[in-house]
């Protein structure tokens, strides 16, 4: 019998997880294992301080509901989001344009909307008007594109956040035949993420300030190609190159511009950004995105 110590224990987790059927588990399973004995072992994991990660865990896990994903957002906040993202944009086979994160904010049910409707049921800011061409990297237009769309009101919020069951400032677009895609908003502002959570607590306690720069998600899909999933930041954020979930990048910084007749929406202030889909790989449709609806994840966990 092999005697367990702090020398052994890990060799002998390992042989016990190695009948595991699945081979891909099998591998992530013993690298977990061998990363968290090999962090314990660095800062010497103390006893209570083990327990203190514990009761931590379990405060993310019950914040937890099928309207609020806690677990991703500590993922966020932690970088991890922002890794596997960049992981997964090296996968791709062709240079479409930068991604960004997904956020716990994303909804499936989000309402259909016709070109140049506005998505806030309310005027509460600067209303403008977003546009631009989705294209292959080759530059030839994507009609008929799905071009998904959502973000804060002028209060900072998301419809989820003030009302879980509320639709608001969101909404699902098509490309023309020119592959030109055109909404109305209203320009957003920089926000905080969640902060009445241990997340929020964690961020506080390492004093860090808890803001996103100011931005619009989208997530554009056409047949064919690898789903977009990015966000457009604006310019002359204070929190462009410190955002606390490292999801702005310079090439995703757009700008609010005066009316002009080239927008389809002369009228409006404007947002402009061509969107670049890069062609879909064999590994794609296994692959998965990075982030769901915090109701999918709830349901896949059997709730
Ligand atoms: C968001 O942009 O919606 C977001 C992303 C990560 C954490 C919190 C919010
Ligand atoms: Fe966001």
């Amino acid at each position: 019998m092999r005697e367990i110590t702090a020398d052994t224990v890990t060799d002998a987790v390992i042989d016990q997880m190695s009948t595991t059927p699945d081979a891909r588990m099998r591998e992530i399973m013993e690298s977990a294992v061998r990363h968290l004995h090999a962090f314990a072992r660095e800062v010497d994991l103390k006893p209570a301080e083990w327990i203190k990660g514990i009761e931590f865990m379990t405060q993310v896990g019950q914040k937890c509901t099928p309207d609020r994903q806690e677990f991703i957002l500590l993922s966020d906040t932690l970088g991890l989001s922002a890794l596997v993202n960049a992981m997964h944009d090296r996968t791709a086979i062709e240079d479409g344009t930068r991604t960004s994160l997904l956020g716990p904010f994303y909804r499936e049910n989000a309402p259909s909307l016709p070109t140049g409707a506005q998505i806030a049921n309310a005027i509460d800011g600067q209303e403008v008007a977003m546009w631009g061409r989705v294209v292959n990297v080759d530059g030839t237009p994507l009609a008929n594109a799905t071009v998904s769309v959502w973000q804060t009101s002028g209060t900072g919020l998301y419809d989820v956040q003030v009302d879980p069951t509320g639709t608001d400032y969101r909404g699902v677009f098509r490309t023309d035949e020119k592959g030109v895609y055109c909404l109305r908003s209203v320009a957003p502002i920089g926000y905080s993420i969640p902060m009445d959570g241990p997340v929020g607590k964690m961020v506080v306690s390492q004093g860090r300030h808890g803001m996103r720069p100011a931005h619009i998600h989208f997530l554009i899909g056409a047949p064919g190609y690898r789903e977009l999933v990015t966000a457009l930041y604006l310019k002359g954020d204070a929190h462009l190159a410190d955002d606390v979930v490292f999801g702005s990048s310079a090439d995703l910084v757009a700008e609010v511009k005066p009316a002009d007749n080239e927008c389809p929406i002369a009228n409006l202030p404007n947002i402009r950004f061509d969107f670049s889909l890069a062609r879909e790989g064999a590994a794609d449709r296994r692959t998965g995105r990075v982030g769901a609806d915090p109701a999918a994840i709830a349901r896949a966990g059997g709730h």
